[in-house]
């Protein structure tokens, strides 16, 4: 995510993702040593915190058809390369900081265009399905992608449980802002909340996932805990962490993104190797991990399962 506005700006925000990448796994590497470069690579010595951070594990987790057969990211990548900006614009800043985030209690509100509007426990909405882990491809805006074990269930069992009615066109997710515990809140980098929506239909679509784990366990701080939206034909950025507020409505959206650079963060923001970012091609992307680029596909990989959903748009002009 690159805002060109700001004076404070970092390097991350200014370098190409990847010659930045590289650079971070250079540092990191070289500071690490060799015997952490064995267990799956560790790309800032600051992040070596996360690993101490307690984990639990989530339990009844059932395997997912919906898993791409692909190695994956380790878990320690997955956990110290983040983009959280309400805990600074750093990959490491998050599992750095995201300890003072407070998961409970926790509520989610949903409302809006519905039959029956409701605040859900954080506890409820673990039971409300099955948790299934589904490995899936991501890939970030910056021109990176991972490959990541979630744990979770489609978010179309949560939204059923509140009747959406037929004036539900879109999704607003509005995601925790608490200067308090949040640093990157007290800045202003974004406006906050930060902001994500979906079409009704990308909402209920299957691979939608509602998302409470990784790796087996409950979420990480910096992963967006204790829920966050995983939807992987997307660019990251729209798969909104630690929400709070969901609200049906009529209207578009405005998504954080699209609102501190419209020409550079559509609403639909789907992966598509034709529709470079204004400053940096989307052909390629770097697996974390991986040193030679790939492809990038249409739609991450899941054209045939989400493609009928944008059939006759034309998908330069909803980027
Ligand atoms: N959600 C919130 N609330 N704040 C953020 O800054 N960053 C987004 C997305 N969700 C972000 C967010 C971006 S840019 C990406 S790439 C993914 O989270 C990263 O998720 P991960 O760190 O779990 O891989």
């Amino acid at each position: 995510m690159h805002l060109i506005h700001r004076p404070d700006i970092v390097a991350s925000e200014i370098t190409p993702p990847d010659v930045y990448l590289d650079r971070r796994r250079f540092i990191g590497q070289a500071a690490a040593g060799a015997a952490v470069l064995a267990a799956g690579g560790l790309l800032d010595p600051r992040a070596a915190r996360a690993a101490t951070a307690p984990r639990e594990k989530l339990i009844g987790v059932k395997k997912s058809a919906w898993t791409v057969p692909e190695a994956l990211t380790p878990y320690q990548d997955v956990t110290t390369y983040n983009n959280y900006y309400e805990f600074g614009t750093d990959k490491a800043d998050p599992s750095e900081n995201a300890h003072t985030l407070k998961t409970r209690p926790w509520t989610v509100r949903i409302e809006g265009e519905c039959a029956k509007p409701a605040t859900f426990a954080i506890e409820d909405i673990l039971k409300i399905a099955p948790l299934e882990e589904r490995v899936y491809r991501m890939r970030c805006v910056e021109a990176w992608s991972m490959v990541i074990p979630w744990v979770g269930y489609p978010l179309s069992e949560l939204l059923k449980k509140v009747e959406p009615t037929g004036s539900a066109k879109f999704v607003e997710f509005s995601t925790l802002a608490d200067p308090q515990t949040m640093p990157g809140v007290r800045g202003r980098v974004l406006q906050w909340p930060y902001v994500e929506g979906l079409r009704i239909d990308e909402a209920m679509h299957p691979l939608t996932l509602l998302t409470l784990g990784v790796y087996g366990e409950v979420l990480p701080n910096q992963n967006g805990a204790p829920v966050r939206l995983v939807v992987p034909w997307k660019y990251g950025f729209k798969s909104a962490k630690s929400i709070v507020r969901i609200r049906l409505v009529d209207k578009m959206p405005v998504s954080a993104w699209n609102r501190a650079q419209p020409s550079e963060y559509g609403f639909f923001s789907n992966v598509n190797p034709e529709v470079d970012h204004p400053r940096w091609s989307q052909a390629k992307e770097r697996r974390i991990g991986e040193f030679r680029k790939r492809d990038t596909l249409m739609f991450n990989g899941y054209a045939d399962q989400v493609a009928s959903l944008y059939s006759g748009m034309d998908l330069r002009k909803w980027f």
